[in-house]
């Protein structure tokens, strides 16, 4: 059951028990905009968002302060993003994927479910930005896989790709793919063997305690295998 509003600058079907505290814009066109922002229940969107029309949202999404999202993104079921997150067009998130303050995903960045990005982290799509022809350009995101956890304040190269269960030590720069459950840090990163404390993969009772802060919405029995 979703509640239509489109008035004159917004554009958004919302489910259930949403709370979007002004001024938040959520739904915001622009020109050319297709469709209305689409998001699920329990959604909670904290003043100075703007959210884009052309992006879909599942349920239990959790949104802090100035938070950007623009068009055509595509995020799944209890996502959160920290205060200052900038998500520019084309970007998926995978379920229960949590994404610290002030962290930069330009156009094309795949995120998997579960994954956790620590604050500051920059993610990049353009290996030699305003040097090439036009015909020459590409521009092309990361991939991180399922339970991937980034550190803080890392550099993530344009179309690197890390793989599922990976950990990323703060401060690295990824300027190549990381293979599956491997520790990675550094300026460049190096690979090393996953110590055995971080074998288990992220955990979602630490992934999504996050809710306690939020209030009323809180769901202490979700377990990512939903
Ligand atoms: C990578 C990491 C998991 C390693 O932890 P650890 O297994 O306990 O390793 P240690 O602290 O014993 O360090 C081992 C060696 O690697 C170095 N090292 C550790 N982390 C590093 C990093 N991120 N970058 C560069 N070198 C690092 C240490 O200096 C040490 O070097 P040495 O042997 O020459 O003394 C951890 O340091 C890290 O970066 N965690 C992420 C923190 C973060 O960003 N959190 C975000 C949420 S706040």
């Amino acid at each position: 059951m979703f509640r239509e509003s489109d008035t004159s600058d917004l554009a958004v079907r919302l489910g259930e028990r949403c709370r979007i505290e002004p001024p938040a814009l959520v739904g915001r066109k622009y020109e050319g905009w297709k469709e209305a922002l689409s998001i699920g229940d329990d959604a909670i969107i904290r003043p100075y968002s703007v959210i884009y029309c052309d992006t879909s949202i599942g349920h239990h999404f959790q949104c802090g302060y100035f938070v950007i999202v623009r068009a055509e993104c595509v995020l799944a079921d209890r996502v959160t993003l920290m205060s200052r997150v900038t998500l520019e067009g084309r970007v998926h998130v995978g379920a229960g994927t949590k994404i610290m303050a002030h962290v930069y995903l330009p156009s094309r960045t795949r995120l998997g479910s579960m994954v956790f990005v620590g604050p500051g982290t920059t993610f990049l799509n353009d290996r030699h930005p305003i040097r090439m022809p036009a015909e020459q350009m590409v521009v092309k995101g990361a991939a991180i896989e399922d339970n991937v956890s980034i550190g803080g304040g890392c550099a993530i190269l344009p179309g690197v790709t890390i793989g599922e269960g990976s950990f990323i030590g703060g401060g690295s720069v990824v300027t190549k793919d990381v293979p599956p459950w491997t520790l990675a840090y550094g300026v460049p990163a190096r690979h090393y063997p996953m110590p055995a404390s971080l074998r288990e993969g992220n955990r979602p009772e630490f992934m999504y305690p996050q809710v306690d802060l939020w209030g009323p919405h809180s769901d202490p029995s979700w377990s990512p295998d939903e």
